[in-house]
């Protein structure tokens, strides 16, 4: 049983997915920097990082120094089948239980590197961008407008397998 979740947030939509899952489950709920300084080695945690062109950040880290229960990749793309099977791929989470949630867009909240990559695929896409792909419009119009899907439902398919392993 996991006894603790651990996440890495840039703009806080993971850390308030982390933070609703501390509340279902009871779990305490620790920042990586803090769980790095507070959490003994080798615990078992359910780990949540935000996605960064398709890798979750700060998973190596907490793999070196956890045992992962669960990964939750946190991302602005839709919550699709794909969206989870991408993350499977792009992170080698073959043998984990890994699950895709739909996070938001906050280019207000960031800064250095991160902002310029926002702002160069915005402009990037402001030339490419179908006006016929609502799903591409919609990402579009995400990089120039914050938006927060951060939902309790989201988190259906994990709840349900935390009950499963609790069970
Ligand atoms: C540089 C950069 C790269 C990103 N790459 C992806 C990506 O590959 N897939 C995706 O779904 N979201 C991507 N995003 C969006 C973030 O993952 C999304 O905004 C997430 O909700 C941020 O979570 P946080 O608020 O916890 O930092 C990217 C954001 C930035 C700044």
């Amino acid at each position: 049983m996991p006894d603790a979740i651990v996440y890495e947030s840039n703009t806080g939509f993971t850390r308030k997915y982390a933070e609703l899952i501390a509340r279902f489950t009871g779990l305490p709920c620790y920042a990586l920097r803090e769980a790095e300084r507070s959490l003994e080695k080798g615990r078992r945690v359910i780990f949540l990082g935000w996605l960064r062109a398709g890798k979750i950040v700060g998973l190596q880290k907490a793999q070196s120094r956890f045992s992962i229960a669960a990964v939750l990749g946190v991302g602005m793309r839709a919550q699709t089948p794909e969206a989870l099977s991408d993350l499977k791929a792009q992170n080698k989470l073959a043998s984990l239980p890994a699950f895709y949630l739909r996070g938001g867009m906050d280019i207000q909240r960031m800064s250095g590197i991160n902002r310029l990559m926002i702002k160069l695929a915005a402009a990037i896409m402001s030339r490419k961008a179908p006006k016929d792909d609502p799903e591409a419009m919609e990402s579009f119009d995400m990089l120039r407008n914050p938006k927060d899907f951060v939902s309790r439902e989201n988190l259906g398919e994990f709840l349900e397998w935390y009950r499963g392993i609790k069970a």
